[in-house]
């Protein structure tokens, strides 16, 4: 039995719809996670053999000032590990292309972190308790998650098409825009790799492959949508990202070399074209 933490967020509504064995999914209202003397009794009441984690404090302007992003992504994240460490049992955590600077082309697993903001320093802490206090974890470092759930990239942009606003997007962000969906179904092969035997526990990345700027993002996403929206008129303004004054600073380039997770688990990643085809497709 598994326990799925953060039961509304958009990753976790993806893996819902495709895992069909038996889960209990957490939501906040279950499990306030910045209550951390709350953790380890909820955790021992489930006893479950695996725990995954989809919960995060994601607004990583408001992470500048907000203690709940080190509560959320750093201080739970040292009491999730010491339940997992104390019963053995292995811990799926999701991370961020955001602990790294964006200073190099691309990033592996074996590149330096050094994170420009405070939440990629809260998730990277995150990660390093994981790794000081866990045999047994998956970390899987993601990046420009997207879906047709809640709020992201995609849904943002879809509501200014429908309100015919004009569009900003920054050609100076570059990373590889990745489908909740495309990774709710990597996590579940994982799972099933697991309990197969396969025990290479450790740091991967997993990002749909290829890599481009948020404007050529935006571009791809109105064009998509033109069939279903009238976008005609919508005008997309080329900017830097400084123009949007953001409280937290981007890293420039952040694209993740997902090729350890490909090859370890024998997986086909798509490319991020095609995920989000489809994706609009389901919309
Ligand atoms: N979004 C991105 O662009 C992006 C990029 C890179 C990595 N990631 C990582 O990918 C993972 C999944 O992200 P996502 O986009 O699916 O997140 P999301 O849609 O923002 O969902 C966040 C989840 O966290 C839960 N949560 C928030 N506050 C909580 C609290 N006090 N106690 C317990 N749970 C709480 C929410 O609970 P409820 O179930 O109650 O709503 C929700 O399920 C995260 O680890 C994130 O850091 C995301």
């Amino acid at each position: 039995m598994i326990v799925v933490l953060g039961k509304n967020g958009q990753l976790a509504k993806e893996f819902q719809k495709i895992y069909k064995e038996k889960a209990i999914y957490l939501s906040s209202l279950d499990l306030d996670l910045t209550r951390l003397d709350k953790i380890i009794p909820a955790l021992n009441k489930l006893c479950p053999n695996i725990i995954v984690n989809f919960t995060a404090y994601n607004n990583v302007d408001l992470a500048e000032e907000n203690f709940n992003n080190i509560l959320l992504n750093s201080l739970a994240i040292k009491e999730i590990a010491n339940y997992s460490s104390s019963k053995d049992i292995p811990l799926i955590h999701i991370s961020t292309d955001y602990v790294f600077d964006g200073s190099k082309e691309s990033y592996t697993e074996d590149d330096t972190p050094n994170p420009i903001n405070k939440y990629g320093q809260a998730k990277l802490d995150g990660e390093n308790y994981i790794q000081n206090i866990c045999k047994k974890y998956f970390i899987i470092r993601t990046s420009w998650l997207y879906s047709r759930f809640g709020e992201n990239f995609l849904t943002k942009v879809v509501a200014m098409c429908e309100n015919k606003s004009n569009l900003m997007g920054a050609y100076d962000l570059i990373g590889s825009p990745t489908s909740a969906k495309s990774l709710a179904h990597a996590i579940k092969y994982v799972i099933e790799c697991n309990k197969a035997g396969n025990r290479d526990f450790g740091i991967f990345h997993f990002s749909n492959e290829g890599s481009i700027s948020k404007y050529t993002f935006l571009r791809k996403i109105v064009s998509l949508l033109h069939e279903d929206i009238n976008t005609e008129g919508i005008y997309i303004k080329k900017v830097k990202n400084s123009d949007f004054n953001l409280a937290a600073q981007r890293p420039y380039n952040t694209t993740l070399v997902s090729k350890k997770f490909s090859e370890n688990f024998n997986y086909r990643i798509p490319f991020w074209e095609d995920e989000l085809k489809l994706i609009i497709g389901e919309i």
